[in-house]
């Protein structure tokens, strides 16, 4: 089985991935991190040096090879992932795939993003919470299409990380 995550930057994917693939003894990939090893670089880096619509293509690229690969695994996607992939719906409804999208409130998000924006290209250069806000709200709008094809939403605002890893055991 391939546990996939999705959901917005900071949504904690990568956090609890890493924990519930120890639960569940899996692998834990997080699709940044694998395409970080696999072109040398940061993903900052990549956006900076290479461009968006490069970033896009290879992430399509990596995911496709990661889910006809890989078995047993817990997979944390990059917050554009499903936007940016035409294959999405296939890959979710595979018979192997499940798929939860961890859902966070825009104010959730900016505390956590707040202090993790240099590491994200697309929020790093944004100053105040204002701006922020406005950001993550049409980004969040646009997106919210996408991340609710995942077969369950968990809701992760005001929730301790244990009790999110129960109620995605729970639901699996
Ligand atoms: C992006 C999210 C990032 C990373 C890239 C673009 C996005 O991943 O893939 O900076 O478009 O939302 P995280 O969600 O792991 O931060």
């Amino acid at each position: 089985m391939i546990l996939v995550l999705i959901g917005y930057m900071a949504s904690g994917k990568s956090t609890i991935g890493r924990i519930l693939a120890k639960k569940l003894d899996y692998d834990f990939i997080d699709l940044d991190d694998f395409i970080e090893e696999k072109e040398k670089m940061a993903v900052s880096s990549v956006f900076k040096t290479k461009g968006e619509i490069y970033f896009r293509k290879i992430e399509s690229q990596y995911l496709k090879e990661i889910i006809s690969e890989k078995a047993n695994i817990v997979l944390s996607l990059g917050g554009g992932t499903p936007c940016y992939n035409s294959n999405m719906d296939v890959i979710l409804n595979a018979n192997n795939v499940k798929s939860v999208y961890l859902k966070a409130s825009i104010k959730t998000l900016i505390d956590r993003l707040k202090n993790e924006k240099s590491k994200r290209p697309l929020v790093a250069h944004i100053e105040t919470d204002e701006v922020l806000t406005e950001f993550i709200g049409k980004h969040l709008f646009e997106r919210g299409q996408y991340y609710n094809q995942a077969s369950k939403v968990v809701s992760t605002d005001d929730k301790a990380e244990t009790v999110i890893i129960d109620e995605l055991l729970f639901e699996l």
